[in-house]
């Protein structure tokens, strides 16, 4: 699935981490459908690769976060496997493109589990595409980990299905929180994607706390993902004279939505969540960006040694390329799978779910990994405000 100009293919993740021809051979027996808890089976053999799946969005729209989340979650697996992997065996990475596209990661994830019998799946960013591919896994009873879906849907899927990061009810507190009180703001317009679930989400959980502590949503505006023009949109908002804009939707729509505010003389402060969080947003939205703020769950300027240690070691890995929230997340992921197959002595799917759902006080890149009954993670939010053209650590909101 992945096209020839995809700067990081299937075939590189392999390569990156030298397996041997006879155990890319032997992934490729066919099965149609996943049988449910056989898939670590036929893999349990001594000194077989352990086969990890992960779907990302390497190329499209959100190609950023796929990019990011694979070389966080490679640069583990490499380093898992410098220390000797874990009961003895090496990780095997296969990586598939989702094309940041509806009904590929669907695709993607049955050929992961079916096919490459792969005993566990690290995926997606966006929560979209995690809740598509997510009942593929349930219904495999192969475990899935999601290093940076936040949408509360994503895991609400079945017990198989984790996540290593905050979820939205929380980030959308975060940003009313903010509103209210470093913007004080008391009517802010919110402009949504209508297609995304975690715009969608996000939203919702925006207004609900706002509201609840006094403050007004003077106006709603929709759009869709892929749009280009939100002159409608921003006219309607600018008529409603808020205070601020809240636009929880992903990079490429926040830059042009931030540039076409300010053509249309709306210089008010506007604000987004995690999926905004890419350096396109810079390229696109230009100097527009300047005087908006957004929400995320690390940040590389943080002095904590762990993440010091981890910009040097990314940084050195990937050209000099300074890791985002997404790396930081899919490093984690990997790091938290291995922890659990080493608790759980094997890959067997649902004992590996055990494992995983007893996840303690993991620490990794993000802070403290501790899975709730819902199998999701409580972690502090980080708010960044882009100043003169650049990304600046603003503060840290802990839960
Ligand atoms: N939280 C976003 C979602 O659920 C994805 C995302 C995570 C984007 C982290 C950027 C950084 O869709």
């Amino acid at each position: 699935m992945l096209t020839m100009n995809a700067p990081l293919t299937r075939r590189h993740a392999l390569a990156a981490i030298a397996v041997s021809t006879g155990s890319l051979l032997t992934a490729c027996k066919k099965s149609e459908e996943p049988v449910p808890g056989k898939s670590g089976d036929s893999q349990a053999a001594a000194g077989a690769t352990i086969k990890v799946g992960e779907f990302a969005s390497l190329t499209g729209k959100e190609a950023t976060f796929g990019q990011s989340s694979h070389k966080g979650t490679l640069l583990a697996i490499e380093e898992l496997n410098a220390a000797g992997g874990v009961l003895g065996r090496k990780f095997e990475l296969i990586t598939e493109d989702t094309q940041s596209k509806q009904g590929e990661s669907a695709s993607v994830v049955r050929k992961l589990v079916s096919r490459d019998k792969c005993i566990a799946i690290l995926g997606e960013v966006a929560s979209g595409r995690s809740m598509e591919a997510a009942p593929i896994c349930q219904n495999a009873k192969v475990p899935m980990i999601s290093p940076s879906s936040t949408n509360p849907k994503v895991t609400e899927v079945g017990d198989f299905v984790f996540r290593v990061c905050f979820i939205d009810p929380f980030q959308g507190t975060v940003m009313a929180l903010f509103a209210k009180n470093t913007l004080k703001a008391k009517n802010v317009a919110v402009l949504t994607d209508a297609a995304a679930p975690y715009s969608v989400g996000l939203a919702t959980f925006f207004k609900e706390k706002f509201i609840a502590d006094g403050g007004k949503i003077s106006v709603e505006q929709k759009f869709s993902s892929g749009d280009k023009d939100f002159k409608a949109q921003l006219t309607a908002i600018k008529a409603a004279n808020p205070e601020a804009i809240f636009a929880p939707c992903y990079y490429t729509e926040a830059g042009l939505i931030a540039q076409q505010a300010r053509q249309l003389g709306i210089n008010l402060p506007i604000f987004g969540g995690d999926g905004w969080e890419a350096p396109e947003l810079l390229t696109i939205g230009g100097k527009a960006m300047d005087g908006t703020f957004y929400s995320t769950h690390y940040s590389p300027e943080d002095k904590a040694e762990m993440v010091q240690t981890f910009v040097k070691k990314f940084k050195a890995r990937w050209n000099n390329e300074v890791p985002d929230a997404m790396a930081a997340l899919g490093y984690d992921s990997a790091l938290v799978l291995a922890d659990a197959i080493k608790r759980a002595g094997t890959t067997d799917g649902p004992k590996l779910r055990d494992a995983l759902a007893v996840t303690k006080d993991f620490v990794g890149v993000t802070g403290k990994t501790t899975l709730d009954a819902k199998r999701n993670a409580t972690k502090p939010a980080v708010i960044i405000e882009v100043k003169d053209g650049k990304f600046v650590y603003k503060e840290t909101v802990n839960p």
